[in-house]
């Protein structure tokens, strides 16, 4: 089945990032059945779990026209993983807000893909959804998304680390810092 044509597709040198494929679900199954995938994140998903959670991202990416894109690597068609604009989906602080948010399979950590499609899709909710701010946030101790957030250039706010309310107080997770990002128009 082809992606929906309502889903815009975004271009850089090295990726497209577009809408959903029926084949896009099982390589979105074996990403997040990776540990190292999964180390940040919480939670470990299911082959069902993660098959249902497919559909409804493709359903809201397909609705809304922003959400998680599917992320291919131009050399040689193959899924990369996916890279998200959404509300954020729980009360804190610094909310309402917009995320950005990203998931590489483990076997393209590594070669900038993240980064790479990230700053298109930031470019994306600024210049098309005409968005003024954009954040992203992760758990305190995950290293290497918090490196996407520099390399795209997002700002730390100092005083915006907060309590993950899906996480129990004093859980390794709990702790998450904030970056912000601002449209320049
Ligand atoms: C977070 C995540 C997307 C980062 O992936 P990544 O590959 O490290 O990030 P980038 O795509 O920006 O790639 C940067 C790396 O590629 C390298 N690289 C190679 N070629 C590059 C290029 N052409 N341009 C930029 N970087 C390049 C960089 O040196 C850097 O490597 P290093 O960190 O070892 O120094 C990935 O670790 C992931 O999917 N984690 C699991 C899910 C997760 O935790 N998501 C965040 C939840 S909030």
């Amino acid at each position: 089945m082809r992606a929906a044509p309502s889903v815009p597709t975004i271009e850089t040198p090295r990726l497209i990032l577009r809408g959903w494929r029926d084949a896009d679900v099982e390589s979105w199954v074996g990403m997040n059945a990776h540990p190292r995938v999964t180390e940040f994140l919480g939670q470990s998903f299911t082959r069902d779990a993660a098959v249902s959670r497919a559909a409804v991202i493709r359903a809201e990416l397909e609705r809304n026209g922003y959400g998680w894109w599917v992320v291919e690597i131009k050399d040689g068609r193959r899924f990369a993983g996916a890279i998200v604009l959404r509300e954020v989906p729980f009360e804190a602080h610094f909310t309402p807000a917009h995320e950005i948010g990203w998931r590489l399979a483990f076997e393209h950590w590594g070669h900038g893909y993240a980064t790479e499609g990230a700053a298109a899709v930031l470019d994306f909710a600024f210049t098309r959804l005409g968005w003024s701010e954009v954040v992203a946030f992760t758990a305190e101790v995950n290293l290497r998304s918090r490196r996407v957030m520099e390399r795209l250039g997002m700002t730390r706010d100092l005083a915006g680390d907060f309590e993950h309310p899906a996480f129990a107080p004093g859980h390794r997770l709990c702790r998450h810092v904030l970056y912000r990002a601002r449209s320049n128009r």
